[in-house]
């Protein structure tokens, strides 16, 4: 048997938009509210970071949000800016006009899919809700020639028709049509196939980008986006952090490392600049007041500790022994990463290097003994310690 391990040519790389939604959706968490010069400040970094495409806000919301996707829309000039709307005129306009000045731009219009939100939410047939979505789609239409269009519940919704409702909005020019896991209810096969039946079956759907919006209930949103792009999604929305409705949407971080360490089996890459993601989701994480748990992928205190001796031991050889990615990759610093009571002989001796400490095998073995007794006490060693019991072990001995 013959194995196929050849690398894909960049030709052969698909490039995957960004479509950040941590300023709308992500600010739906309870209790994550922002105000406009928050969501300013992390709209730059936002656009230093890279992404395609800023969801500012929902502009008819409230008049603060209004005046952040207004400001947001005058002040970042390379990013593209999706005004989100449902599909109601007077959103709509809200929408158009708070985005008026953005250098490039696209209104995000949606509407319910699923019988469960038609029958109970909307209160209205499948055939109101294709003839609302065509109306709103064609009325947006005369404003802005970008329109994203989103099947929200789509994920649950009988697939003819969502085949249906995208096949009718795209006949009205939808240039992106979104199909959000809005209850994170989708298993990733399930949800690939979504994309590939709607993209084959849909009139026109060969003319647009598809467009993946998965939520965490299940803790699936990054697995499900990256089965939609395998199934043919060019864009992926996302929040930092994966902040959002509930258990959040599918994490920014996660999705783009995912991809970036996995590239030739994913066949994409992103243009995210990776090195400001940390200094990204720390801002977040500061402006809504909403803390990162230890063990959260990439951006976690843990996701770079390395506690067992055996683990650092090898890490010291060679990093890929235990390591995936380069935390400085992402913008890390290596000082985040402290020592416990796990750690060995090897990787204290290496650390101490680190500050130009070099002691003997004697000294080593006390500093050692010390280092394990506090650990027992503070669990995580920090530097600052570690280099106070290195000098005091030096002071006894010339005591
Ligand atoms: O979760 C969802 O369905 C959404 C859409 C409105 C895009 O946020
Ligand atoms: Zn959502």
């Amino acid at each position: 048997m013959t194995i196929n391990n050849s690398q894909p040519t960049e030709a052969a790389m698909k490039r995957i938009q960004i479509f950040d939604t941590t300023l709308r959706d992500g600010e739906q968490s309870p209790g994550a509210s922002l105000d406009p010069e928050q969501k300013i400040v992390i709209a730059r970094q936002l656009a230093k970071l890279g992404v395609d495409v800023i969801e500012p806000g929902f502009a008819i919301s409230s008049p603060g949000d209004f005046a952040a996707v207004q400001q947001i829309s005058r002040e970042l000039q390379t990013v593209e800016i999706a005004g989100f709307a449902r599909a109601i005129k007077a959103d709509i306009d809200a929408a158009i006009k708070a985005t008026q000045d953005a250098a490039r731009r696209r209104l995000h219009i949606f509407i319910s899919s699923s019988d469960i939100h038609l029958d109970f939410q909307l209160k209205k047939s499948r055939d109101q809700v294709v003839q609302i979505a065509r109306d709103m789609v064609a009325y947006g239409k005369q404003f802005v020639p970008e329109i994203e269009f989103s099947a929200m519940d789509s994920s649950r919704a009988g697939r003819e028709f969502v085949i249906e409702l995208v096949e009718a909005v795209i006949a009205e020019g939808a240039t992106v049509i979104n199909l959000p896991d809005t209850l994170g209810y989708a298993m990733p096969e399930e949800y690939g196939e979504m994309f590939r039946t709607v993209r084959k079956h849909a009139r026109g759907g060969d003319s647009v980008r598809y467009s993946a919006h998965c939520h965490n209930d299940l803790g699936l949103a990054v697995a499900n986006s990256l089965a939609a792009i395998q199934a043919g999604a060019t864009q992926i929305e996302v929040t930092l952090n994966g902040v959002g409705e509930r258990a959040g949407n599918c994490s920014l971080e996660e999705l783009v490392m995912a991809i970036e360490t996995r590239k030739s089996f994913m066949q994409a890459e992103t243009g995210i600049v990776t090195s400001e993601i940390y200094e990204a989701s720390r801002m977040v994480s500061r402006a809504m007041n909403f803390p990162i748990a230890f063990n959260k992928p990439i951006v976690g205190r843990n996701a770079f500790q390395h506690e067992s001796g055996i683990h650092q031991d090898g890490l010291l050889k060679n990093r890929n022994t235990y390591e995936i990615m380069d935390p400085e990759a992402m913008g890390i610093p290596r000082s985040m990463i402290v020592l416990g009571k796990h750690s060995g002989r090897h990787a204290i001796k290496h650390r101490l290097a680190e500050y130009g400490i070099t002691p003997d095998d004697a000294q080593l073995l006390d500093v050692y003994t010390r280092f394990k007794e506090r650990a027992d006490e503070l669990k995580l060693v920090p530097d600052d310690v570690l280099i106070r019991l290195a000098s005091e072990s030096t002071q006894q001995q010339h005591d």
